[in-house]
């Protein structure tokens, strides 16, 4: 009999190819099948170990062929479009992905008796919550933006997917996520890749903060929602759609972030003075634990350390970038 295989959209990304890589070493005998279309990501990211196809999740054919070959028994969906700035510049085209992509491969997975797909969702949904810690259940839903609503629409598609066709789902909302192979070059970096960059590589980017810094948020390394990624898809029960915090489940506010990398580098930061980002939201800081409760996710690395595991790999970057 052919061995059930995983499904990874996005293996090229940021957060798809850190779980490719802790997935490969946890279970080696699970074939891995990967699809990306390199719009953000990257071909140094993907791992050679992997069935790979290039492609879009758009692509009914190429979405349809992956799954008839493959049958894959999950699906851990990462692809997307994901930056706020740029969904605000192209709404159609990120909702094309982000929405009508998460949907086909709902579609398939419904097909081809997938046991759970597990999708990337996002703390943006929340639109700056009301409570902090923020619950899921006390903070309904408030995007203000397309990437935040594009987002948001999947989770009630994986419900009802549940509801209406028994296909087990679950949505991960993942607050800023941080991590060695987060690039900082893009005008769309986050703020920890971004300062990385620019304090490895001066030429290539100028470093700011924007507002007074005091502003704070509940960064979560990348290690911490691979294994939430593990232990959902280990879960013995049935989600049916449920939703959860994925985060450290502390805040750290720029300014706090910005000593830590100069104690850690050795270096000063210098950052341009910008005026506070519109429409920003002050701080986020999440309350985990439903997904304790329900699956045992309990953040292994705190912020110091996975900070450290990144500037790590921002310092080999540049070794490697010298020679
Ligand atoms: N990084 C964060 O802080 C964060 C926070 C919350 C949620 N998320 C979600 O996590 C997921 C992964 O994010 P990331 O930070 O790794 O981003 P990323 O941009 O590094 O990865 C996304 C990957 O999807 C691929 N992709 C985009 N459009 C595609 C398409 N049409 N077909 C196939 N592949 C396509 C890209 O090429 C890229 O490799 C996304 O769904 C994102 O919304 C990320």
């Amino acid at each position: 009999m052919k061995k059930s295989s995983v499904l990874v959209t996005g293996c090229a990304g940021f957060i798809g190819s850190n779980f490719v890589a802790a997935f490969e070493k946890r279970f080696p005998d699970f074939p891995i099948i990967g699809i990306d279309d390199f719009s953000t990501g990257r071909r140094e990211a993907l791992s050679p170990h992997i069935t790979f196809y290039e492609g879009s999740i758009c692509d009914e054919r190429l979405v349809g062929k992956i799954f008839r070959k493959h049958k894959p028994k999950y699906v851990f969906h990462f692809a997307a479009l994901p930056r706020v700035s740029y969904s605000v510049e192209f709404p159609a085209k990120t909702t094309l992905v982000n929405v009508y992509g998460t949907v086909l491969l709902l579609e398939h997975s419904r097909d081809y008796n997938v046991k759970r797909f597990i999708y990337s969702s996002s703390s943006s949904v929340y639109g700056g919550a009301k409570r902090m810690p923020t619950k899921e259940k006390e903070n309904p839903p408030n995007p203000v933006s397309p990437y935040a609503l594009e987002k948001y629409a999947g989770e009630p598609f994986c419900r009802i997917f549940s509801g209406l066709y028994g296909l087990d789902t679950v949505s991960l909302r993942y607050f800023n996520v941080f991590g060695p192979g987060q690039y900082g070059d893009s005008s769309y970096s986050t703020v920890i890749s971004a300062w990385l960059e620019g304090t490895y590589f001066p030429k290539k980017r100028k470093i700011f903060l924007e507002g007074d810094g005091r502003q704070s948020r509940d960064f979560c390394f990348v290690g911490n929602v691979v294994d939430a990624n593990i232990q959902a898809m280990r879960f013995h029960g049935k989600f049916s759609g449920e939703v959860f915090n994925i985060a450290e489940g502390q805040r750290t506010s720029l300014l706090a972030v910005k000593k830590a990398i100069e104690q850690m580098t050795n270096r000063k930061l210098y950052l341009e003075k910008h005026p506070p980002r519109k429409g920003d939201v002050r701080h986020t800081h999440a309350d985990i634990s439903k997904a304790r409760e329900w699956f045992g996710y309990n953040p292994k690395f705190d912020f110091k350390t996975g900070l450290g595991k990144t500037v790590e790999w921002y310092m080999l970057r540049a070794v490697e970038n010298a020679h």
